[in-house]
């Protein structure tokens, strides 16, 4: 490792580009894939209640100590780490928690674009049945009509057993990630997010009205806020740790990356909190559109990873309009995805640029080509490999096919260990005039802050992770 980083040398146009930029990232599959998925295996409400817990107690202070490390740092997550070090008069070591998350980054993206690639697809199979449906000057039917519940079940499955189609989809939507980091900060990614962010808010917030008309909103919010504790296992608060994680994009060093670009002096705090805000808002609100379908169609809410695809064409069939919004619908969840997962590529991407000097493009195509080989592997395992677990010997992951191990272990494992890191780093090594000035917190906010990323988040975290991990301590 050189001794040194450059900078990437790149930065935001304005404060509000950095936030948007920042809840795209934030905002993407975990919210309306990852987090009905786990809501829903792991019994609702108990899982949710903790999950929010996790946002606002543990995140929150650890978005804001990401932030603060790229903005003092300016460069990539390592050297920025370092550069805290080095004004904190800490060990450079520390700078390996962002080596670390740049790992959990990279694999990370890989499994995120095979089932954006799936998205991509059903995307593909709205617009096609809007063009028909036009065609058939009936611009505002429904879904995919006179297909039957079996049938729509069946193209999921289908879709799954066939590695060709899932290859494509996969190659099409890293393509396009790889596409948009090569160009850079402000002209790929900030523009994107500019438009596309409103405009998914929109409609989700339409879906989530039509659910409450026309599906069984009252199991829906029974089921997510209810709590049943005696369902909160040591795993399930694991989980609802990890996806906390996940969905603020924390413990992979990518709002480090992201906070790097960040040139002039704003206020950090409420930056944060609009991040958390939002990206928690959305996670809702995909819970509140999707568990009145699951109920209304009588589908099992532990259904896993395919539950969203088996529930929204529902919706789209038997909406006014369906196959138009049904088709917008897949295509916004396909933006949300893409500004969520050039953050992720962004993370090692800058790494091969600030510590190895490597020209953008070149670092982007290494980790964008190599995250793709092992996204083959996971979509391999819906069919080819499906007997394949990796990690079988270890009880947890005992039944879990490729892509929910990758998965599994970088949310269970990867991004607690970062995010202990960084609350280690920052609640006891990290400069307090520094701080101070750099975040622009009040002494009261300041006060709180940095007690819960000095005692709450190590404390929680560790106790989190281990019996999570291993239950049999218990
Ligand atoms: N937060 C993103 C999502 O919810 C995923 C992500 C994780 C993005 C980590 C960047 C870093 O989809």
């Amino acid at each position: 490792m050189v001794a040194t980083s450059q900078t990437t040398g790149e930065g935001w146009s304005s404060r509000s580009a950095f936030i948007l930029a920042a809840v795209g990232a934030a905002v993407g599959l975990g919210n309306i894939w990852r987090f009905p998925t786990l809501a829903g295996e792991s019994g609702g409400g108990a899982f949710v209640i903790f999950y929010i817990a996790c946002v606002f107690l543990l995140g929150l202070p650890l978005v804001l100590a990401e932030i603060f490390i790229g903005r003092v740092g300016q460069t990539d997550a390592v050297g920025s780490i370092r550069k805290v070090s080095q004004e904190s008069k800490a060990s450079p070591s520390w700078s390996i928690f962002g080596g670390v998350g740049a790992i959990a980054a990279f694999l990370i993206v890989s499994f995120y674009s095979v089932v954006a690639g799936w998205v991509l697809y059903y995307a593909g199979v709205m617009g096609l049945d809007l063009i028909q449906a036009i065609g058939a000057g009936e611009p505002f039917r429904g879904a995919l009509a006179g297909e039957s519940q079996e049938q729509i079940q069946q193209r999921l499955g289908d879709m799954f057993a066939s590695p060709s189609l899932l290859l494509a989809m996969h190659f099409a939507f890293m393509g396009l990630t790889l596409y948009i980091v090569a160009r850079g900060v402000s002209s790929g990614i900030e523009k994107a997010a500019t438009y596309l962010m409103p405009m998914f808010f929109v409609l989700l917030v339409g879906l989530v009205i039509y659910g409450a008309i026309e599906g069984e909103i009252g199991d829906a919010m029974a089921f997510l806020f209810t709590p049943d504790w005696s369902k909160l296992t040591p795993q399930v608060m694991n989980s609802a740790l990890g996806q906390a994680l996940f969905s603020l994009s924390l413990g992979v060093a990518g709002l480090i990356t992201y906070g790097s670009y960040i040139k002039e002096k704003s206020n950090l705090g409420s930056t944060a909190a609009m991040i958390a805000v939002a990206d928690t808002s959305v996670a809702l609100l995909a819970g509140l559109m999707i568990f009145p379908i699951v109920f209304a169609v009588g589908l099992d809410p532990a259904a896993g990873p395919t539950l969203v695809f088996q529930t929204l064409p529902f919706a789209f069939q038997t909406m006014p309009g369906g196959a138009l919004f049904g088709f917008l619908f897949f295509v916004l969840i396909l933006v949300a995805a893409v500004t969520s997962s050039i953050s992720l590529l962004e993370v090692p991407t800058a790494w091969g640029i600030g510590e190895r000097g490597w020209s953008r493009t070149k670092s982007a195509l290494i980790f964008g080509i190599g995250a793709f080989l092992i996204g083959i592997l996971c979509l391999l395992g819906y069919n080819v490999l499906s007997d394949v677990r990796p990690l079988g010997f270890w009880s947890l992951f005992e039944n879990t096919d490729i892509l929910d191990t990758v998965d599994g272990f970088t949310g269970k494992v990867m991004l607690p260990v970062g995010a202990l890191l960084t609350s280690l780093f920052i609640g006891w090594k990290a400069d307090t005039n520094l701080l101070r000035t750099t975040t622009g917190l009040s002494p009261l906010a300041f006060n709180i802050w940095r007690f819960l990323l000095a005692w709450l988040c190590p404390l929680a975290v560790t106790v989190i992770l281990v019996t999570g991990l291993f239950p049999s301590i218990l």
